[in-house]
């Protein structure tokens, strides 16, 4: 059953979606590039995604009036699923900039919307995608809470999810090779695991450093996003100079390596490594602008022993990225081991080998131990 109905799947044209217009294009693919796993795609219950009113074009993924598309300069690595992000403020709703960090502080009413998909060929996007979750968070008078909306077979709408899932996902990767993962959304306690701090759910992305790039809002308009933001009116207070906004490079663009290493581990390894976090007894703090120490890895002994190191004795051996526990972890895919934990299923191969250059370019250090 699933077979058949995943060989109509109907695929959004990617073009329509840059150019933040209607979902036109609508492009059938003529295998079945995508399958649902487990069988039990029951989709048909529990409150929809399209009764939200937050997009226009659902499927193509067009925000409605209002509801406003970001982009963050360090995306979370998962498993190659391509990412779409919206922010949708209550009425009259004003965000808070926060002291000189750009941690944002977002009205109550407030959903950030994440969804996430698969390009048919990671090399020509105009081939179509396959929509598979939205994830959304939402501000109340407690706090953040989460969901995940799972979507149906036929691409029409999605339907929210407590406990995680498997889908069986295949696609072609920029080399031009046949993938085929088995690819988790997770459940919606595991949402915490990445964004609690000390007990408190929060966003991750909209934070001045992730945010301040430019974006492309169709139309010809190509602006630096929290300009964007303010001219909508929607910050409390004016904003820092642009000069004195924090920002991190992209970990896979121009930037000096040092940067793009640390703009890396923030954004795929900081929310669980730091204080508070889950990772937080490990004493490993991996965020942007935290001092080269051992508290970031350098000549850092393992909390623990066993699997998790690989027979090597620190976290980051300087010019030995071969000793480090910290590239045996991401070059893994053994749970238990692997870093970051689940959900993803696969190793990054561009994350990897830039820490792998990163470590190689430290001056080199025989790590004493204490
Ligand atoms: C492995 C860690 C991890 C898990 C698990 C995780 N997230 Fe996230 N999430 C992130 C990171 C990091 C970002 C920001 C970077 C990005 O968007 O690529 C993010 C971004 C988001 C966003 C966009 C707004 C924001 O905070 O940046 C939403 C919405 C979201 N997540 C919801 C969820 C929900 C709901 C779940 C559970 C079903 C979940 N996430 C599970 C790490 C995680
Ligand atoms: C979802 C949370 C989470 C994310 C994301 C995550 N980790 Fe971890 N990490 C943990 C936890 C929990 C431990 C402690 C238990 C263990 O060693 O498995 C740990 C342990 C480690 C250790 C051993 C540290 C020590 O001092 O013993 C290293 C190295 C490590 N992680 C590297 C990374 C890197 C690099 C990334 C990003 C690419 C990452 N982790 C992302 C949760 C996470």
């Amino acid at each position: 059953v699933r077979w058949g109905a995943a060989a109509a799947l109907v695929f959004a044209g990617h073009a329509a979606l840059a150019a933040g217009g209607s979902a036109a294009g609508v492009v059938a693919a003529g295998a079945a590039v995508f399958t649902l796993g487990c069988g039990d795609n029951d989709t048909s219950e529990g409150p929809r995604l399209s009764a939200l009113g937050l997009f226009e074009d659902l499927p193509g993924q067009v925000p409605a009036a209002g509801v406003v598309p970001f982009d963050v300069n360090v995306v979370l690595y998962s498993d190659q699923a391509a990412k779409w992000r919206f922010v949708a403020l209550p009425p009259g709703g004003k965000i808070g900039y926060g002291q000189s960090d750009g941690v944002l502080d977002f009205p109550v009413g407030t959903k950030l919307i994440k969804t996430f998909g698969f390009y048919a060929d990671l090399r020509d996007h105009a081939r179509g995608y396959r929509l598979i979750e939205t994830r959304i968070l939402e501000r109340s008078q407690a706090g953040w809470t989460a969901d995940v909306y799972l979507w149906n077979d036929a691409q029409t709408d999605a339907v929210r999810h407590v406990s995680g899932r498997k889908v069986d996902v295949s696609f072609i990767d920029d080399s031009g090779a046949t993938k085929a993962i088995a690819y988790r959304v997770p459940n919606t306690n595991q949402c915490a695991s990445c964004h609690e701090i000390d007990g408190a759910a929060r966003p991750l992305g909209p934070v001045a450093r992730q945010l301040n790039k430019d974006y492309d809002y169709g139309g010809g308009v190509v602006e630096n996003q929290l300009d964007h933001w303010a001219a909508l009116g929607v910050f409390s207070q004016p904003l820092p100079p642009a000069g004195e906004r924090p920002a991190m490079p992209s970990p896979f663009g121009a930037a000096p390596l040092e940067q793009r290493a640390r703009a890396y581990l923030d954004a795929n390894c900081a929310h669980c490594h730091q204080p508070g976090g889950l990772a937080g007894s490990t004493g490993l703090d991996l965020r942007f602008g935290t001092p080269l120490t051992s508290g970031t890895g350098i000549c850092k002994a393992p909390v623990a022993a066993g699997p998790g190191t690989g027979g090597r004795d620190y976290v980051i051996v300087p010019g030995k990225p071969d000793e480090s526990i910290m590239l045996f972890r991401i070059d893994n895919e053994e749970p238990g081991v692997k870093m970051p934990e689940l959900p993803t299923v696969t190793k990054d191969a561009r994350g990897i080998p830039l820490i792998r250059e990163w470590i190689a370019a430290m001056d080199p250090k025989t790590c004493m131990a204490p």
